[in-house]
């Protein structure tokens, strides 16, 4: 158990914070990677993704139709859209991956639902991440949270393992037939991730080769935990460990 304890301090989610009470209009989604980056480094952490494939910055920022990988860039935010932060951090040999969904300004109320359903889903999915349970249990409890409110799973990109690296098995898609898939066992880590579209859950790639959208154009959200199978509830690490919120949240 010293690995879980050990990321359990994993910092990201604090990063995370703070950007989110930057969010105004008018920053640029570049000046969001430069302080996210500047955190990392001030922690003596490593950004994950700067350079993983080539990837050019530490932080994903994915507005509105965009989906995930959004690279930032001089583009300003502006009242009413969205934007996903996405952030990983490599602490102590250990990897670390969390992205929220934030509004800037005031926002839609049908965007402000995708934004509350796409973390509930998260949430459900992590209720299922226990011993006895089997992984598609998890992709199953999100699928169905997302498509009774009418919404739907991106089915081109998946959750995943995590540990020593960023990306390691199993693959977890958001969508799955409950009762099957691998078996859940203690000490596993996974990065559980909904990404949800407003509309239908076909994507492109656009010819930056990064930025993924919606095919429809119409909005996508996506919140992402780095959380342990442990003998007893599921522990979110990455979320500050002293919070105790993702267990308040467990719980409701
Ligand atoms: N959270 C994303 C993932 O799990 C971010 C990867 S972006 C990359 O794949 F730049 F690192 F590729
Ligand atoms: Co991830």
């Amino acid at each position: 158990m010293f690995i879980l304890k050990f990321l359990g301090v994993t910092p990201q989610y604090d990063f995370l914070a703070t950007l989110r009470n930057l969010i105004q209009p008018g920053i640029t989604t570049k000046e969001l990677d430069q302080i996210a980056e500047d955190l990392i480094l001030k922690k003596g952490a490593v950004p994950a993704f700067k350079g993983y494939m080539g990837y050019p910055a530490a932080l994903c920022t994915s507005v509105n139709e965009e989906v995930i990988h959004g690279v930032p860039g001089p583009r300003q935010l502006k009242p009413g859209d969205i934007v996903s932060l996405d952030l990983g951090v490599k602490l102590g040999g250990y990897y670390g991956d969390a992205t929220i969904t934030v509004p800037v300004g005031e926002v839609s109320k049908e965007a402000e639902r995708l934004l509350r359903v796409t973390e509930m889903a998260l949430y459900e999915g992590i209720k299922m991440a226990r011993v006895g349970n089997r992984l598609y249990d998890i992709s199953y409890a999100i699928q169905s949270l997302v498509e009774s409110n009418g919404f739907s799973v991106v089915r081109d990109f998946v959750g995943h393992g995590i540990g020593k690296n960023l990306h390691e098995e199993p693959q977890i898609p958001n969508f799955g037939r409950p009762g099957h898939g691998p078996r859940l066992k203690e000490g596993m880590v996974l990065a559980l991730e909904p990404m949800v579209n407003e509309g239908g859950w076909q994507v492109r790639i656009l010819p930056d080769g990064w930025t993924v959208v919606t095919a429809d154009g119409k909005l996508s959200a996506h919140f992402e935990h780095t959380i342990a199978v442990t003998d007893t509830d599921p522990e979110i690490l990455s979320l500050p460990s002293s919070s105790g919120e993702g267990q308040k949240i467990l719980r409701s």
